[in-house]
């Protein structure tokens, strides 16, 4: 990669700088070795590619178990990513509560989840990746949520969107919403005209569209959807967003990547890097600064993500698809 470092950001000679956002990793020694194979080829492509900074919205290992967290932190040690400049994160569900992993879980689950302390797994996730939060700015005294870090000619707004447990509200931990200590952060940060600056990129874990509008017709995963995965208060967050300057929402949680937009809003999905996606190859999305203006789209590896796939051919498969991007789905 041919890149020039200065004082405070990593800048790309003679082309624009390029962040990339991969989402829902889903890291684990006992449960995903595969995806373990799939991150780091993923990482190291995007980086021969030439990516500046990486951005990863959540679900950065699945089980919540610090052996878990100490094997990203030794991946992106690996990759030299351990550096506020190249690495930005905010935590998903799994990285807070973990989830059912095996079948007999989803009977366990339900009542291990009642027991996790909250701010200590979260505590956890922040300390396990506390190189990358160097330097940023917080806006609520004792939290490293909401955030604003520079990166390049990007601000990237942090929010934390994992919801407390909640026996009605939140019975699997998976359902997203802001705290109200995050909200009132926001709200005076409009007040005070600041981040009214171009290329304001929010970075959170939860979704904000009706998914039963374009994945699926099926009324039964929409009441699901509705009770166990869903953002609380989509609407007044995205007026909050609106009156940012804001580029994109880069997000997790539903395991695709996509594009959509939402009251003038755009948002990218990343979260089907290594896993779930209905198109069921390795890929990241790309989001560029050039000569002042912002472009996004997906790129997709010709690698497929499955265990099977990658067992026997996988090295050779690799350097192929270090040199041999598809096309952009869409730009
Ligand atoms: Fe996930």
């Amino acid at each position: 990669m041919n890149t020039l470092l200065t004082s405070d950001r990593l800048v790309s000679d003679s082309r624009g700088y390029k962040l990339i956002h991969i989402s829902d990793p889903h890291l684990s020694r006992q449960y995903y070795r595969e995806h373990i194979k799939a991150f780091k080829i993923l990482l190291e492509t995007a980086l021969k590619a030439g990516a500046d900074h990486i951005l990863i919205t959540g679900d950065i290992i699945s089980t919540a178990d610090p052996d878990d967290f100490y094997l990203a932190r030794e991946i992106f040690a690996r990759f030299g990513l351990l550096d506020s400049r190249k690495l930005t994160v905010v935590p998903g569900n799994h990285d807070i509560f973990g989830g059912p992993h095996r079948a007999v879980d989803v009977l366990s689950f339900p009542k291990y989840i009642r027991n996790v302390d909250y701010e200590k797994h979260l505590k956890l996730f922040c300390d396990s990746f506390a190189e990358t939060f160097e330097g940023v700015k917080t806006l609520v005294k004792d939290s490293l949520f909401p955030f604003i870090k520079q990166a390049g000619p990007f601000s990237i707004l942090g929010l934390n969107s994992i919801s407390r447990w909640s026996l009605w509200n939140n019975p699997l931990g998976s359902n997203g919403s802001l705290s109200v200590e995050q909200v009132v952060s926001l709200k005076s940060l409009i007040e005070s005209n600041v981040l009214v600056e171009e290329n304001l990129l929010v970075a959170m874990h939860h979704h904000f569209h009706d998914l039963n509008d374009e994945a699926t017709q099926n009324k039964l995963w929409k009441r699901i959807e509705s009770k166990t995965m869903r953002m609380k208060k989509r609407k007044s967050i995205i007026k909050l967003f609106n009156k940012f300057n804001v580029s994109y929402v880069l997000h997790g949680h539903v395991h695709m990547n996509e594009f959509y937009e939402k009251k003038n809003i755009k948002f990218m999905n990343g979260a089907g890097a290594v896993c779930d996606d209905p198109i069921p190859y390795l890929k990241y999305n790309v989001i560029e600064c050039e000569n002042g203006k912002t472009y996004a789209h997906i790129e997709q590896l010709n690698i497929p993500y499955q265990t099977s796939a990658l067992k026997k051919p996988l090295n050779l498969r690799y350097r192929e698809a270090s040199f041999v991007h598809s096309d952009s789905l869409f730009v």
